[in-house]
């Protein structure tokens, strides 16, 4: 019997991994720009980090965490999200105590049971920054920025992309706002669904990511958090504005979102794409000023976002932006006859010892064959038939200009790139 993989973890391919590294690429470049180090927490953590922190009414927590017991019998977890897992770190290894601001950035794996559907996987993969010790709303712009600057330098275009923000308040805000949530759903209490008649009781926030039709009307009408701002979150949401404005950044105010995460404070923001329909959030984030302390830290504010590599890789392959068609291959070593096949083994090992990325047709196809696979996979072929090999030489042709030229060949082997750049390309 045939097994295959895990529905909603896919394997990605080999076609498919040169637009991955690509993006990984520019992902990191980007991040260590802004100053970012790249952190790398273990996939699974106690299933308790994430029940405190993300909050044990959320989805993720509820629903769709990945929960078995260890031979001890301890409750484990597959990391959902790395925003918990960094602080954790942050906390364990006291990187406050180096007392500055730490930026951080992680890209991996990520699991959460949904329902797999275009854009949602259960096993996926995000890009993410956090960045902890400050409580300066320029820091909440620099974040935002980031995001902007990533989907520019990925080809995304601005006008294909929006940013919806908010402010959700601080933990002084948060009992008025979630008594008049639960004042205003309860009085609409059959309208909800039952997943939202159980947020009600728990933590009526949680009612405003609830995506069921049913649940609409009443989450339209239902308080806004901006109404609930005490005086230093209003003055950090309207600096937080104003810094965007000068930095040329378009943002869209959506008094309904929260996110689905509890540990959220203050901003919380996602950068959507207009073409991928239901899951268009590219990436979210926001403010979490009570996570570290929640954890067991010291009081730390922190401020950071995370992407789905999945949903990039989407929304660039629906623009045609995916791939490159450059070759792979530098060189593609074309034997012909037994003698040839001989030599040609010993010149790849010492061409790939040169760091030329080299390879041999070892299918035993024909001369024309095989110089077409050449001229799918390299940029240069190189023929060794009986006159080259009579002579002690190497035919080198350029498969982009068709160009050939011949050359010794213990000179070719001792300085290749040489010869590679000099065929004209
Ligand atoms: P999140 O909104 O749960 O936030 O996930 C961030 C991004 O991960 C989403 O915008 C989406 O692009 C991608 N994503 C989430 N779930 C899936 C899925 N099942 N399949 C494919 N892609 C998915 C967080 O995880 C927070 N830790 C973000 C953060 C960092 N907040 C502050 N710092």
């Amino acid at each position: 019997m045939k097994v295959e993989s895990v529905r909603g973890m896919r394997d990605i391919l080999p076609e498919e991994v040169p637009l991955w590294q690509k993006l990984e690429e520019e992902i990191r470049s980007l991040f260590a720009l802004y100053g970012y180090k790249e952190i790398r927490p273990p996939l699974v953590e106690l299933a308790e980090l994430f029940s405190r922190s993300v909050g044990e009414a959320t989805d993720i927590v509820h629903k769709e965490m990945y929960v078995f017991p260890d031979k001890k019998g301890q409750m484990l977890a597959l990391r959902p999200e790395a925003t918990a897992s960094v602080v954790r770190a942050y906390i364990e290894h006291g990187l406050y105590a180096k007392g500055d601001l730490a930026k951080l950035y992680y890209i991996g794996p990520m699991f959460r049971y949904e329902k797999p559907q275009k854009g949602r996987q259960r096993q996926f993969h995000q890009y993410g920054v956090e960045a902890l010790g400050s409580l300066d709303p320029a820091l909440d712009a620099e974040v935002i920025d980031l995001a902007w600057h990533l989907m520019e330098r990925v080809g995304l275009s601005r006008e294909g992309l929006f940013l919806r923000l908010n402010s959700i308040g601080c933990r002084e805000d948060r009992p008025a706002y979630r008594a008049a949530l639960r004042a205003h759903f309860s009085g609409r209490k059959e309208e909800l669904c039952p997943d939202c008649q159980r947020r009600l009781q728990e933590n009526p926030l949680r009612i405003l990511d609830c995506k069921e039709p049913q649940c609409q009307g009443a989450i339209a009408a239902a308080p806004k958090s901006l109404d609930f701002l005490c005086e230093k979150c209003r003055a950090h949401f309207e600096e937080l504005l104003a810094i965007l404005e000068d930095l040329g950044l378009s943002y869209e105010l959506d008094p309904r979102l929260v996110r689905g995460i509890d540990y959220y404070t203050r901003t919380v923001f996602e950068l959507c794409s207009r073409e991928l329909g239901a899951q268009d959030a590219l990436l979210g984030g926001g403010r979490y000023d009570d996570l570290v302390e929640l954890l067991g830290g010291p009081p730390t504010p922190g401020v950071g976002f995370a992407g789905g590599m999945e949903r990039l890789v989407l929304v660039l392959s629906q623009h045609g932006l995916s791939q490159d068609e450059a070759s792979e291959l530098d060189l593609f070593v074309i034997p012909i006859g037994e003698e040839g096949k001989r030599r040609a083994v010993g010149i790849l090992a010492q061409l790939r010892r040169r760091g030329i990325s080299a390879d041999l047709d070892y299918m035993g196809r024909s001369l024309r064959k095989a110089m077409s696979v050449a001229a799918r996979r390299a940029r240069y072929a190189l023929l060794l038939g009986p006159d080259e090999l009579s002579q002690n030489s190497a035919t080198l042709k350029n498969l982009v200009t068709g160009v050939s030229s011949t050359a010794p060949l213990a000179e070719f082997l001792s300085n290749p790139r040489s010869f590679l750049g000099s065929t004209g390309t």
